[in-house]
């Protein structure tokens, strides 16, 4: 591995070997219709650049963020990831501890074979990730679940919400099938395995609104992921969500999806909502990036995956911190005190001119 590599994941090498070609494959790879290779948000990120302003005298710099009436240590989120247990024996517990300690939330994906309750008792600043598909009563059943067991809120996934066509998964795994291989149910299944989401009927506004309402009812508000669309994300507000996590999900479903990063200044200009980056983010300098071109916060997932495999809590600990710590630097040197005053001026695209 050369050292970029390395530093983009530090601990892919170490996960590689423990889990084997198939499972690495599947958790670090793009749909397979991705004839280049390389993860289309990563690339994103790469075709920007900063655009610094100097001698502004910053006597101070703040990264802190209030997020639904909490304060979080920097603008991350650990996000959702099926099948836990997979890659550490403690499941998601790890993860759980490293935000806890951080102040950091977490973002916890329905198929997460550790039960919900174990997770929040560990961390309160969780939030359960459910597929926006299938019945309204599976959903409110799920919404009661978190309220119950005291979760902060409610992620619902609207793009691409099934599992994808059989062979298209990177690395052609199947995680439904593995889990149900070892006989281990997961937050939103009956049975062991992953609830099986029937494509049609599919959902509209309609239904993602009767989820808010009962959401609301719990006291648990909704972050829609998946948006991409600026009027999508404008519906979505006026449907009940409280914010968007503007996401192509990894581009695990399909690589063909536009990367969230290129539609965030569009999204901004419709909402003044919560927006969250989600996808690609391995760099401090790209957690600067997202949030110029308007994000308050970004998700990151497959380096904490890496990093839980290869070393657990101390491991995925070391990633945040360094996340955090570089977004200080570069948002320092960028000529900033505050994160709110990054604009989409501090960025240019590369081989383009600077945005408005
Ligand atoms: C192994 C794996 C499993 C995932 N499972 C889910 C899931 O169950 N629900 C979901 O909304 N997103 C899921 N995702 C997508 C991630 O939440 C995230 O959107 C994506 O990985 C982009 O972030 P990253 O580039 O930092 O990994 C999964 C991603 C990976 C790598």
């Amino acid at each position: 591995m050369t050292d970029q590599a390395n530093h983009r994941l530090p601990f892919a090498a170490q996960a590689a070997e423990k889990l084997g070609v198939a499972l690495y494959d599947y958790m670090i790879g793009n749909a397979r219709d991705n004839a280049a290779g390389a993860d289309v948000n990563e690339e994103a990120f790469s075709s920007y650049q900063l655009m610094p302003r100097v001698m502004r005298g910053q006597k101070s710099m703040d990264i802190t963020r209030s997020f639904f009436g909490k304060t979080l240590s920097a603008p991350l989120i650990a996000g959702a990831f099926a099948g836990d247990r997979v890659f550490h024996e403690d499941g998601l517990l790890p993860i759980a501890r490293a935000c806890r300690a951080l102040d950091l939330p977490l973002i916890i994906s329905e198929e997460t074979v550790t039960p919900l309750a174990t997770i929040c008792a560990e961390h309160e600043m969780s939030w359960l990730q459910l597929r926006a598909a299938g019945p309204l009563d599976r959903i409110r059943r799920l919404i009661d679940l978190a309220a119950g067991v005291g979760a902060q809120g409610i992620v619902l996934t609207v793009l691409a919400p099934v599992h994808p066509v059989a062979g298209m998964q990177p690395g052609g795994f199947s995680i439904g099938d593995e889990l149900l291989r070892r006989g281990w149910p997961t937050i939103g299944s009956t049975s062991a395995g992953v609830e099986a989401l029937a494509p049609f009927p599919g959902w509209d506004w309609s239904d993602l609104k009767s989820a808010c309402d009962h959401a609301q009812s719990t006291g648990l508000p909704v972050l829609v992921k998946g948006i991409l669309n600026a009027d999508d994300a404008e519906i979505a507000i006026s449907t009940g969500c409280a914010g968007i996590v503007a996401s192509n999900i990894g581009a695990r479903q399909s690589s063909r999806w536009v990367p969230a990063l290129d539609q965030l200044t569009d999204i901004r200009a419709k909402t003044n909502r919560p927006l969250i980056h989600d996808g690609g983010l391995r760099y401090g300098a790209d957690v600067v990036t997202a949030l110029s071109l308007g994000a308050d916060l970004a998700i990151i997932v497959r380096p904490l995956i890496c990093a839980l495999v290869a070393g657990g809590e101390e491991a995925v600990t070391d990633v945040l911190r360094r996340l955090s710590d570089e977004t200080l630097a570069i948002a320092n040197w960028c000529g900033v005190s505050s994160l709110d005053e990054l604009r989409p001026s501090f960025v240019s695209r590369r081989y383009g001119g600077l945005l408005p």
